[in-house]
């Protein structure tokens, strides 16, 4: 790899995700492109419950030959009264479509800091270079707000899958407005998106055009030492529930396409405009983003930061990436 090319510059990474069948892809990326250089995974209740998401990550670490940290984090949302089921229908009981059993032993032991504390550390330690990139609940990157407020001033970026604007007819996954990692920690989702951070929203609006049709996860076996055909398996359970929701022949490539965006920026067409969550009522868990350059004084988006949210993906682009890991 050439140092001296920023195009060729190896992105710090750090992932935050709640594995998950979707997630598993996502980390593929992370942990197998060159462009990447993944620093430690932390996990959040979502798909599964928490010991369910951390066992899965610490076994996918291994299968994709990372010896890096893994920390567990958030067991529940911020507030209880934000507590739901989590996601068997989607992801099957072990969160991986039931292939969990097949994943390999850990190399290294959980690390003993809590997941936001883990990521406040990484952050001080590397001030402006580090990237977030988190696609379960925001529970995480809110504690590590609390915990060190600073660390907003020295992330690098933080993307983000979560949210639905509306747009092309896409809509909410949780209510006709409302998208799960939202809905599941709606106060943690506020709070980072109007954090001084530079947040990159990758919503339903393009992870919903981004499909894996069967062909495309078919190519994934044979592949991978292993990780190619657990991944195949780990698809069934979830293509078979979007194949009975939405006929579409394969699976939404929702994380995956947070990790794609800075590998392929180009293939995103982003808005700028400071983005809140709805805490209350029929529409809580709603992403709106001010992107009309009036924010003005006295409204939920008056002083808070500008943020992007994804409008519109070359989802061919997103989805080539995964010929170039295994
Ligand atoms: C998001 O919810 C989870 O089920 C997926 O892993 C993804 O992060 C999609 O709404
Ligand atoms: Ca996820």
């Amino acid at each position: 790899m050439d140092s001296t090319n920023p195009a060729s510059a190896r992105i710090p990474v750090i992932f935050d995700t709640d594995p998950g069948i979707d997630d598993a892809l996502a980390l593929a990326l992370l942990a197998r492109h060159p462009r990447f250089e993944l620093l430690a995974v932390t996990t959040a209740f979502g798909n599964a419950p928490v010991e369910t998401t951390t066992r899965n990550a610490r076994g996918l670490t291994a299968l994709y030959r990372q010896d890096i940290p893994v920390a567990a984090g958030a067991a529940g949302p911020l507030l209880d009264k934000r507590r739901r089921k989590d996601a068997a229908h989607v992801h099957g009981d072990d969160g991986l479509g039931g292939m969990a059993a097949g994943l390999p032993a850990p190399t290294r032991p959980l690390d003993p800091r809590p997941a936001h504390r883990l990521i406040c550390d990484l952050v001080n330690a590397r001030p402006g270079e580090i990237t977030l990139v988190a696609v379960g609940p925001f529970t995480n990157l809110a504690l590590a707000l609390a915990h060190d407020p600073s660390i907003a001033g020295k992330v690098r970026r933080v993307i983000v899958m979560g949210g639905a604007f509306g747009l092309k007819g896409h809509g909410g996954n949780v209510t006709p407005v409302a998208e799960a990692n939202i809905m599941a920690d709606p106060e943690a989702a506020d709070q980072v998106f109007t954090a001084p951070w530079p947040v990159t929203i990758v919503g339903l609006d393009v992870t919903q055009e981004a499909i894996m049709r069967e062909a495309d996860l078919d190519r994934l076996r044979g592949r991978g030492e292993g990780a190619g055909d657990l991944l195949w398996q780990a698809t069934r359970h979830y293509q078979q529930f979007y194949d009975a929701r939405d006929g579409i022949g394969g699976i939404y490539a929702h994380d995956a396409s947070a990790a794609a965006l800075l590998l392929v920026p180009e293939a995103f067409t982003l808005r700028a405009g400071p983005v809140r969550v709805v805490l209350e009522g029929i529409a809580t868990g709603q992403t709106i983003q001010d992107w009309r350059n009036e924010h003005g004084t006295g409204t939920p988006w008056s002083g808070h930061p500008s943020q992007q949210v994804c409008v519109a993906v070359d989802a061919a682009r997103v989805l080539a990436l995964f010929d170039e890991i295994f």
